[in-house]
């Protein structure tokens, strides 16, 4: 019976919002349903990121403003999960009395038990890593809610140990899920209607690499792209060095297989990219965008920028501007370092001042919205097709994706969501389309 609410907020990147969606369907059996509002929850449950320190200090900031929905007398539950719960451990119930569970990576399935728990008053933390044995059959799998577009996890953890990075300390080693497990779900996704699935991972370029029996990923894609009724695949996300020529000819063969890719370049300059142990080189990287162009005339790349990683010097960060010019990312993700403890780069002595880092980023922002405005320019004039997935905008508006993953608005009917549709593109903004559907 549902007789209590669940109050989610979820902090970070997709891998979280995967783990909030499965963590409310799991609590549903619980008698928990999800509420907006945080002040009428039974459950108040935060899904937690440190990839840097400002995501690192919203949480807190957040964990302090909880205090006030503790209510008197009532037994109301907080919980903290996700990567600063992975980190931080027990620390925080001691640092926030009026917490009662954390639970880390690896410990979503104890979640039942330990809200039973503290439904009768008991405070638990629970951050221990799990072996791989348990973690093949504890991948999430289907959730409840229906929808055309749908991400199915292919692979978790990570194994490079990029300098600066604190993913693979709070989200443990890499670990590549069944292909059979994987191709089940994907099938009974499709039997319900789901028309795209995005396959999801750390870095789902390495998947099956270090598993015999399983496919590359290239081959994973190619046996996915068989399960007849998903028209489109697309995945995120990579890591450059990983990315084989296998699946690069995907992108040429594989028709499902979408004209977009999100890789992460991080630096243009060999110097730094060496000290960030990103395992491969500024030509490298290039000549990969060069054949992933080639075997998709029009892909749409987007891109991760770090400035100021220890050590960066002018004419580093000038090779950083110049590979974006080169490679013509649609869409730049761009991060100012910042050191994460127990991670190598943070033993690196820091010169630059946060000005002179600011000043880089803002250099950067500004050449990436000139590329961005000049890509999105040319689909003026242009068709595009589109899976229609839902209302649009404005009312008598619908939405969807166009096979480059930009979304696209028009006037239409609802009663043309979940068909493909061709779409002129009229006006172009910096994060969508607008365009008539094309009779
Ligand atoms: N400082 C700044 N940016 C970082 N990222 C990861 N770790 C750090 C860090 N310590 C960025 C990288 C990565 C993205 C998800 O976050 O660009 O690709
Ligand atoms: Fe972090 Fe590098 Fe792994 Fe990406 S590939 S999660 S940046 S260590």
């Amino acid at each position: 019976m549902i007789d209590k609410l669940i109050y989610m907020e979820t902090f970070g990147c997709q891998m979280n919002v995967n783990d909030s969606e499965r963590i409310v369907t799991m609590l549903s059996d619980l008698g928990y349903a999800p509420t907006n509002d945080p002040s009428v929850a039974d459950m108040i449950m935060l899904n937690t990121c440190s990839v840097r320190g400002g995501a690192e200090e919203k949480v807190y900031k957040r964990l302090q403003n909880l205090r006030i929905y503790k209510r008197d007398g009532k037994s109301q539950i907080i919980a903290v999960g996700g990567c600063v719960a992975q980190q931080e451990g027990e620390e925080l119930l001691n640092k926030f009395p009026y917490l009662d569970l954390v639970f880390g990576t690896h410990n979503l399935h104890l979640l039942p038990d330990m809200v039973r728990g503290a439904e009768q008053g008991q405070r638990r933390s629970e951050t221990s890593f799990i072996d791989n044995d348990q973690r093949l059959d504890l991948f999430p799998s289907i959730r409840a809610k229906s929808s055309l577009s749908r991400f199915v996890t292919v692979m978790q953890g990570c194994d490079n140990f990029c300098s600066y990075c604190i993913v693979p300390y709070v989200r443990g080693r890499e670990i590549s899920r069944r292909s059979a497990d994987i191709l089940a779900e994907i099938r009974q996704l499709a039997d319900e209607g789901v028309r795209e699935v995005v396959l999801l991972g750390q870095n789902v370029n390495s998947y099956g690499l270090k598993a015999e029996s399983e496919p590359s990923f290239a081959e994973l894609i190619r046996q996915v792209a068989q399960v007849s009724e998903i028209e489109r695949i697309r995945f995120t996300t990579s890591h450059p060095k990983d990315m084989s020529d296998d699946l690069i000819a995907c992108f040429g063969d594989v028709p499902k297989l979408c004209g977009q890719i999100h890789l992460p370049a991080q630096s243009g300059s060999d110097e730094v990219l060496k000290r960030m142990k990103r395992g491969y080189s500024r030509e490298s990287y290039l000549d990969k965008v060069r054949k992933l162009k080639a075997a998709r005339p029009g892909i749409v790349i987007t891109g991760d920028i770090i400035v100021g990683f220890p050590g960066e010097s002018d004419d580093d960060f000038e090779q950083t501007l110049s590979l974006v010019e080169e490679v013509r990312y649609i869409d730049l993700f761009t991060f100012v370092y910042s050191p994460r403890p127990g991670t190598k780069a943070a033993e690196l002595s820091e010169e630059l001042t946060r000005n002179q880092k600011l000043a880089r980023l803002d250099r950067l922002m500004t050449l990436q919205k000139r590329i961005n405005l000049e890509i999105c320019r040319e689909y003026v004039g242009g068709l595009q097709t589109v899976l229609v997935e839902g209302k649009g905008k404005l009312t008598g508006q619908v939405s969807g994706k166009a096979d480059n993953g930009r979304i696209v608005n028009f006037s239409g009917d609802t009663s043309l969501i979940g068909s493909f549709v061709q779409v002129r593109i009229a006006k172009a903004y910096p994060n969508s389309l607008l365009g008539e559907l094309e009779k």
